[in-house]
């Protein structure tokens, strides 16, 4: 019951039209790490068919479809597959919940792409539908690249006494903006309905992002957790990278300094 609860807080998020719209303009560059993983795997993914998830508004679309040898765009939010449609228009986008089974089909993809920390937008249970639907819609030797955020690097959940106190610094900093203020309000009162969902265990934390007004609860995962949890559904040769796309070798994964991680992996078999 409370799995689906946090499902609902987030897809609510993204549904929500001025989130999307906060989304649908965000800047359309691809990230530093992106852009160095993801060139060094030009040769694989100019015949690739690609599924882009949580595509969001579409910030990597631009750069990637001409890219690939088919592209196909996939979110949640109706809203923000809209604003996708309207700004690519030639593009195939599908509104559709990456959890759900099947969902991405058998053998379509040679490259899947989660990107910007979207898989942190699901629980643990669903976090594991979408790694079982990513391996069974990936041909042999196809290629999964997400990122995620660093357990190491999680703050603990804020106590009501911080959040007001935040709230009260915010007041005085912008004492004549009354969005400022009006925003900061709504992100206390989201904070105090919500905090109760917040999880803190060894290797995973489920936090409200206050940087998205404690609208969000996200995942932080510990890489090495991370690494297993990709072997247990059968992917291997995994990498990792830092946020600046810097490899990381295998002993240095608890010790990594970015706040969140990429990881690379391969569904086995192919040429
Ligand atoms: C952090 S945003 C990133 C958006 C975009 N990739 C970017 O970098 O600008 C995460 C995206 O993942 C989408 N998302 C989260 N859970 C999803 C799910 N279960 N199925 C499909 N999309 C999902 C959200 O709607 C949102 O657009």
């Amino acid at each position: 019951m409370i799995l689906v609860e946090i499902q609902n807080i987030n897809h609510a998020s993204y549904s929500n039209k001025s989130v999307a719209r906060y989304w649908a303009s965000y800047s359309d560059n691809l990230l530093y790490g992106e852009q160095l993983i993801l060139q060094s795997l030009h040769d694989q993914l100019a015949c690739a068919d690609f599924a882009d998830i949580g595509v969001g508004g579409g910030r990597t679309t631009g750069h990637l479809a001409g890219k690939v040898r088919s592209y196909t765009g996939i979110d949640y939010s109706q809203p923000l597959v809209e604003a996708c449609r309207k700004q690519y228009p030639n593009v195939d986008f599908h509104c559709l919940d990456v959890c759900e089974s099947l969902s991405l089909g058998e053998s379509s993809y040679d490259f899947i792409f989660f990107s910007f920390n979207g898989i942190d937008c699901l629980t643990q249970a669903e976090r594991d539908s979408f790694l079982k639907n990513a391996f069974v819609s990936l041909r042999p030797g196809g290629r999964l690249l997400f990122s995620s955020h660093n357990y190491f690097k999680a703050s603990l959940p804020m106590r009501t006494r911080e959040a007001l106190l935040k709230l009260l610094m915010q007041s005085v900093a912008a004492p004549y903006r009354p969005r400022v203020l009006y925003h900061g309000i709504l992100s206390f009162i989201r904070y105090c309905r919500l905090k109760h969902h917040q999880r803190v265990a060894d290797d995973f934390a489920s936090l409200l992002d206050a940087a998205q007004g404690n609208r969000e609860l996200l995942a932080w995962i510990d890489p090495v957790r991370q690494i297993n949890d990709l072997e247990c559904h059968g992917f291997n040769a995994i990498t990792v990278f830092d946020w600046y796309g810097v490899l990381v070798p295998s002993s240095h994964l608890r010790r990594i300094d970015t706040y969140s991680v990429y990881y690379l992996c391969q569904k086995s078999g192919g040429a």
